[in-house]
């Protein structure tokens, strides 16, 4: 073996070893104790996200320089996030995963750095950034330029927004202005048990307002999925939100140029579903379950749910219909009776614009009463909140297909991708009721006096209702004025949808010249 190949192999010794103490993190007391909190390492989440062998790190070498409070001493291997890509189901993602067993996980400088670079590698070569969260908090020794690497973060967060999709996966503490990077990303998945997301933590809140509270009950799964809406997904446990995470991917494109990946399903476009002609009772005082519309309609009843346990009285998901991604927005007749509310504004809003920031076309499915009345939505903002869905159905330029299942009224009617928002294409079934008001409603407000003088005034109200109802509760109306394109055949839900998401595949889009508009938020 000659010299140089000699000093070579000393020098991939050195490598070798080390690699190996950086791959050992934090140590095996340390690994230990996040295994005993059913935990995994930052590199065991790395190996079962990704495609088996594709991950391949970078900046494995990036040590902190921080010195004050004895960090001098203290090695961080990787600084205490692992960086890099890899492949999910073929298809290049960046990633990130704090390290919890190095210092906690906590984010000095340098491994914002580590952080950032990654994200600026993303959005670069156009791939999504999926970020696994497991953390301290700011890096206490290092002040602020801990505060620094959050800033950068931050900037790169709304940066990226809207050019590649950005996930954010909570897999341990989270807290203060850290949570603030999630909040930016397009999602937020968390583990029930072990993520938590909170401002102020327990203690801060019973010192300032006495409050006694759990941390999983200020800022664990549930809370954040079903009552905040800060996270969109809840999984039992990592493996389980690994695999929801890729599910996601196979949904949007790999940034915001390019279209969703088409997967051909095998599921017939053109089929009819003759039980569809059941699920939405004429009654309309009789409730029925929208994902009973929702499964026949897209390919192979398979219907990937985005905050499913927020805001239950909208659905909003990805399917496929006929092999393209869609992004389905529906009211949920069996909660709240499908009013909008100001969190299913809020929901539905973003994920609207999530849609349309990815090219993913728009179904709305429309079941609304109108927007919920009350004093607490009232005083919690409804005009500003609901405002919001008005907004970015509006601004939404990708393909818009709208179905009225049956009620459609007042300004909630105009509010779910009604054609004077831009809707494309607006289908009602014949049992559709398009009006400013429920015929009840209505029938108070236009012959209140009418009925206060009629001899049976309850007689004389249902009357009205009646003649209200034969007048104005029906699809052709609307239809009459062209506000409705076509009345279908329940039954042929899925191929007249498939139909209008064909055609408008090819819409074209005039943008006016302005900044950004002003969403009310
Ligand atoms: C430095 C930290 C750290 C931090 C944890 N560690 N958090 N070191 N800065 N923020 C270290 C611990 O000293 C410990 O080191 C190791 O990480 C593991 O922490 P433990 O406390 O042993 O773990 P555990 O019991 O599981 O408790 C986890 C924890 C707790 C709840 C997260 O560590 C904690 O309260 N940390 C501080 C949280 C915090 O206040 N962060 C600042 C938030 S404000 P050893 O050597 O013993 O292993 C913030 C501002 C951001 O982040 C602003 C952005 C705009």
């Amino acid at each position: 073996m000659s010299d140089s190949l000699l000093q070579l192999e000393e020098k991939l010794k050195e490598l070798r070893n080390r690699r190996d103490k950086i791959e050992q993190g934090g140590g095996s007391v340390r690994i230990d104790r996040q295994h005993k909190r059913g935990k995994m390492t930052a590199r065991e989440r790395i190996a079962a996200f990704f495609d088996p062998g594709t991950f391949v790190e970078i900046d494995a070498f990036v040590t902190h320089r921080a010195t004050a409070f004895g960090m001098a001493e203290v090695e961080a291997p990787g600084e205490g996030v692992v960086t890099g890509y890899g492949l999910v189901d073929g298809r290049a993602v960046c990633v990130s995963a704090q390290d919890f067993t190095v210092i906690g996980g906590s984010l000095g400088e340098m491994h914002a750095e580590k952080i950032c670079k990654c994200m600026d590698l993303a959005a670069k070569v156009g791939i999504p950034f999926v970020s696994l969260n497991d953390s301290g908090g700011a890096r206490i020794q290092e002040g602020v330029d801990a505060l620094k690497g959050y800033g950068n973060i931050f900037y790169r967060n709304v940066k990226y927004s809207g050019v590649i999709p950005q996930v954010s996966v909570i897999l341990g503490p989270c807290a203060g202005g850290a949570v603030y990077s999630p909040a930016l990303t397009d999602f937020v998945f968390m583990v029930e048990g072990i993520s938590n997301m909170f401002i102020t933590g327990p203690q801060v809140i019973k010192a300032v307002t006495g409050e006694e509270v759990s941390v999983e009950q200020l800022g664990g799964a549930l809370v954040h999925n079903q009552v905040s809406g800060v996270a969109q997904f809840m999984a039992p446990d990592e493996r389980t939100c690994f695999e929801m995470v890729r599910s996601l991917l196979s949904y949007l494109p790999a940034n915001n140029q390019e279209d969703p990946p088409y997967l051909s399903s095998g599921d017939d476009p053109g089929r009819c579903d003759p039980a569809l002609r059941e699920v939405v009772p004429v009654d309309p005082n009789k409730g029925y379950n929208m994902y009973d519309v929702i499964y026949p309609m897209v390919d192979n009843g398979v219907f990937f749910e985005v905050s499913r346990h927020f805001a239950t009285n909208i659905i909003t998901g990805f399917a496929r219909l006929g092999g393209r991604v869609a992004g389905v927005i529906a009211s949920q007749p069996m909660a709240k009776a499908g009013c909008l509310d100001i969190d299913a504004s809020d929901k539905a809003s973003r994920f609207v614009r999530l849609c349309d920031a990815f090219n993913i076309p728009l179904v709305t499915l429309v079941d609304v009463p109108g927007y919920l009345p009350g004093v607490d939505q009232e005083y919690g903002g409804i005009i500003r909140h609901g405002a919001k869905l008005l907004y970015a159905y509006s601004e939404a330029s990708v393909p818009k297909v709208t179905v009225i299942t049956r009620k459609a009224y007042g300004g909630a009617y105009i509010a779910m991708c009604s054609t004077h928002l831009g809707a494309d294409m607006v289908f009602a079934f014949p049992h559709a009721e398009i009006a400013v008001m429920g015929p009840e409603g209505a029938a108070n407000v236009v012959f209140r006096k009418e009925i206060g003088e009629a001899e049976d005034p309850a007689a004389k109200r249902t009357e009205k209702i009646q003649e209200f109802r034969n007048v104005f509760a029906n699809p052709y109306v609307a239809a009459s004025r062209g506000y409705i394109d076509d009345v279908i055949d329940p039954q042929e839900l899925r191929p007249r949808v498939i139909g209008a998401l064909e055609l408008t595949s090819t819409k074209m889009v005039e943008s006016s010249p302005k900044k950004h508009g002003n969403m009310p938020l």
